[in-house]
C-alpha cells in the first residue's frame, strides 16, 4: 500500500468522521414539524344548508347553491364544511328530526346533486362533513311508524314505556312514566294511542328518542354511517350526544326514576330547567358508543384507506363530561374532538380579559393528552357571535379563533361578522321558540334569528334567492353588510379572515406553543412561538374603552415588531412598525404582530 493510498484512506475516514459530526450537529427536524392530518389544524365551516344558498328560488337554501359557491371557501381560506342535516324531513326541527336517513331532502335536491357536491368539493381540495343525527328519528320515519305498529324487530326501536296509570283529576288522561322535560318544554313522554304506551322524545313530539339498548338500533347507526362514507363524506358532525341513553327502567325496581327538582321557583313542571337531568343526560353509558363509533370509523379507514373519516361530537356538558368524548383513562378513544361551546356557553360582552383567558385554558388543562382542542363561537343554535359580544370585537374574536392552537371553528357568516336577523313572531318557525314561548317570550329561545339568511350581495334577498320570499326573512343589515362589498372595500372583516386564515399556514401556528394571558381586565395577548420560527402575537382589548399596554410584559415580544393585521376599526394598518414599550388599544381593538423567532 503506498503512502498516496494512505493518505486518501485517511481523507476518507476524516469525511466519515466529518459526515457523523455534522450530523449531529445539525438536528433532526423536530418530530412535532411532522405533517398533521388533515384535520388537526383545519378551518372548519358550518353551514346552515337552508340559509346558505339557494338555486333554484323557493326561498330555501339547496344543495346546487352550495354547489355554486363552494369557491367561497377557497377564498376565505376554509379547509372542511359541515352541514346540518340534508336529509328527508319533514321539518319540524329543520332537517333535525329525519324520516328517511339514506336520502337526501327534497327542498334540498337529490343524491345526484349530493354526489356532485362531493366531487367538486374534493377537487378543490375541501372536505365534506355531514350531521350525524343518532339520538331520534322523526315520528314520519320507517322506523317508527313500524315500530308504533309494533312489526317485527322494530317493536324495541325507540324507547317505549307504559303509563303508571290515568291521571287522577282527568280520567281520560294518561299519567306519562316520569317527569322528564324536554328540550323544547313539556314532557319527554308522549301517548301513542296506537300503541297504548308512551314514546320518549328529548327533544320536539316529532322527533322520537332511538333506544340504544337495542343492538338493532346500534347495527342500524353503523349502516347510516358506512352508506355515507361509502358515497364519500369524509366524515360526521355527530348531533345531540348528551342525550343518548336515559336511565334503565331495570336499575329502578323497574319504573322510570323521576329527575331530581331544581328547586328553582320561576320554573313549572313542564319548563326546562325544572328538573335537574340526573336520568336524562349524560349518562356514563351513551360514552362507550360514543366509542364503538370511533372503533368503526377507524375500522372504515384501515378496510378502505384515504384520509382519515372524522368523528366531531357535539354535546353541551360540563368540562369532565365533554372531555370524556375524546377517550377515557382505560385508553378508550372516541370522537376526534368534542366541540368546545365555550365561547358560547361562558363568555359574553359581559367578560372581561381575565374570564377569556380563564376560559380558554380550561380547555387546554382539562383536555387529554394529545388531544385537539377547537374553538367554537357561534352555531344555529346561538345567537350570532357580534350579537352575543359586541360588534366591535369581530376581529378580535375571528383571530383568537385562528391563532389558538387546534382547529378554527366558523359559523356561516362569522367571516363577514353577520349579526342576529330580527325575526317578528308572525315569521318565527323555530320548534323551540314555538313551543317554549309566546308573542312575548319568543326571543328568549327563538333560534331563527341566527338562522337568517346569507348575505352574499346587496341585491334582492341580499343574493341569498330569487325568490318573491325566504324561508326566514333576510336580515335589514344586508346592505352595510354582505360579502361583495367587504371584498371591494379595502379593509373588511372578511379580509381580515382572509389574513387569519392565510396565516395559519406559518409552522408556528400549526406547532407552537401557546402563552396566553390577561394584562388587565381589558386586555389579553396571545402568543404562539416555534424556536427557529417567526413569533405572532395576539393583542385584544376586550374592554369597553381604551387601554394602556406595557408591551415589555408579552412574553417573547422582541421590538421593533411589524403589524400584521389589525382590525378594521384599528389606526393601525398591516406593515406599521411597533417600536416603543407602551401602546394604547381602542376598545374591541386586535392587533397581530410579527416578530423575531424565540
Ligand atoms: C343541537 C341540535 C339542535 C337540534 C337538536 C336535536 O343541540 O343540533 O339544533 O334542535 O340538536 O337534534
Ligand atoms: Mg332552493
Ligand atoms: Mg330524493
Ligand atoms: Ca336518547
Amino acid at each position: 500500500i503506498t503512502i498516496a493510498a494512505l493518505a486518501v484512506l485517511g481523507g476518507i475516514a476524516i469525511g466519515i468522521t466529518f459526515a457523523v459530526l455534522s450530523a449531529r450537529d445539525t438536528p433532526p427536524p423536530p418530530p412535532e414539524l411532522l405533517p398533521l392530518d388533515w384535520w388537526k389544524h383545519c378551518v372548519l365551516y358550518q353551514i346552515y344548508p337552508r340559509s346558505f344558498k339557494d338555486s333554484d328560488g323557493d326561498g330555501i337554501g339547496d344543495l346546487k347553491g352550495i354547489i355554486s359557491e363552494l369557491e367561497h371557501f377557497v377564498d376565505a381560506g376554509v379547509d372542511a364544511i359541515w352541514m346540518s342535516p340534508i336529509f328527508e324531513s319533514p321539518m319540524v326541527d329543520f332537517g333535525y328530526d329525519i324520516s328517511n336517513f339514506y336520502d337526501i331532502h327534497h327542498e334540498y335536491g337529490t343524491m345526484e346533486d349530493f354526489e356532485e357536491l362531493l366531487k367538486r368539493a374534493h377537487v378543490l381540495g375541501i372536505k365534506v362533513l355531514l350531521d350525524f343525527v343518532p339520538n331520534h328519528a322523526s315520528t314520519e320515519s320507517e322506523y317508527f311508524i313500524n315500530s308504533e305498529k309494533r312489526v317485527p324487530g322494530y317493536e324495541d326501536y325507540f324507547v317505549w314505556a307504559d303509563s303508571p296509570g290515568p291521571d287522577p283529576n282527568n280520567a281520560s288522561i294518561m299519567r306519562p312514566p316520569s317527569n322528564w322535560v324536554s328540550q323544547f318544554g313539556g314532557s319527554t313522554w308522549e301517548w301513542s294511542n296506537t300503541r297504548q304506551q308512551f314514546y320518549l322524545h328529548q327533544f320536539a313530539v316529532e322527533q322520537a328518542d332511538f333506544n340504544y339498548r337495542n343492538p338493532a338500533v346500534r347495527n342500524e347507526m353503523f349502516k347510516i354511517m358506512k352508506f355515507w362514507l361509502d358515497k364519500g363524506a369524509d366524515g360526521f358532525r355527530v348531533d345531540a350526544l348528551p342525550y343518548l341513553i336515559e336511565a334503565d327502567p331495570a336499575d329502578h325496581n323497574g319504573t322510570y326514576p323521576d329527575d331530581p327538582l331544581s328547586g328553582i321557583i320561576n320554573f313549572e313542571p313542564h319548563q326546562l330547567g325544572y328538573t335537574i337531568p340526573l336520568y336524562t343526560k349524560d349518562l356514563i353509558e351513551l360514552y362507550d358508543i360514543v366509542y364503538e363509533w370511533r372503533e368503526f370509523v377507524d375500522r372504515y379507514l384501515e378496510d378502505n384507506g384515504g384520509d382519515t373519516r372524522v368523528l366531531f361530537s357535539e354535546g353541551y356538558a360540563n368540562v369532565t363530561m365533554t372531555m370524556l368524548y375524546y377517550g377515557n383513562e382505560d385508553g378508550e378513544t372516541g370522537a376526534h374532538f368534542p366541540f368546545n361551546f365555550d365561547f358560547i356557553t361562558d363568555l359574553s360582552a359581559k367578560s372581561n380579559a381575565r374570564d377569556f383567558v380563564y376560559v380558554i385554558l380550561r380547555w387546554l388543562t382539562y383536555m387529554p393528552h394529545g388531544g385537539v382542542p377547537n374553538w367554537v363561537f357561534g352555531n344555529h343554535d346561538n345567537n350570532r357571535m357580534p350579537t352575543r359580544f359586541r360588534h366591535n370585537m369581530v376581529d378580535g374574536l375571528n383571530a383568537l379563533n385562528m391563532l389558538l392552537p387546534g382547529v378554527a371553528v366558523t359559523y356561516q357568516g362569522e367571516e363577514i361578522g353577520m349579526r342576529d336577523g330580527h325575526v317578528s313572531w308572525e315569521d318565527t318557525v323555530d320548534v323551540e321558540a314555538c313551543n317554549r314561548g309566546d308573542e312575548d317570550t319568543y326571543q328568549l329561545y327563538s333560534r331563527d334569528p341566527a338562522r337568517t339568511p346569507y348575505h352574499w350581495n346587496n341585491s334582492t334577498n341580499a343574493g341569498f334567492s330569487t325568490g318573491e320570499k325566504t324561508w326566514l326573512p333576510v336580515a335589514d343589515d344586508f346592505k352595510e353588510i354582505n360579502l361583495a362589498k367587504q371584498k371591494e372595500d379595502t379593509r373588511s372583516h372578511y379580509k381580515v379572515y382572509q389574513s387569519l386564515t392565510a396565516l395559519r399556514k406559518e409552522k408556528t401556528l400549526a406547532y407552537g406553543e401557546y402563552d396566553i394571558r390577561a394584562l388587565s381586565d381589558r386586555t389579553l395577548y396571545l402568543v404562539r412561538s416555534l424556536r427557529s420560527y417567526d413569533t405572532f402575537v395576539l393583542l385584544f382589548n376586550v374592554g369597553k374603552v381604551s387601554d394602556v399596554i406595557p408591551l415589555d410584559r408579552v412574553a417573547h415580544l422582541k421590538l421593533p415588531a411589524t403589524v400584521y393585521i389589525s382590525s378594521v376599526h384599528s389606526t393601525r394598518i398591516a406593515g406599521d412598525i411597533i417600536n416603543q414599550e407602551e401602546i394604547t388599544l381602542q376598545a374591541g381593538e386586535a392587533l397581530v404582530l410579527r416578530t423575531e423567532p424565540v
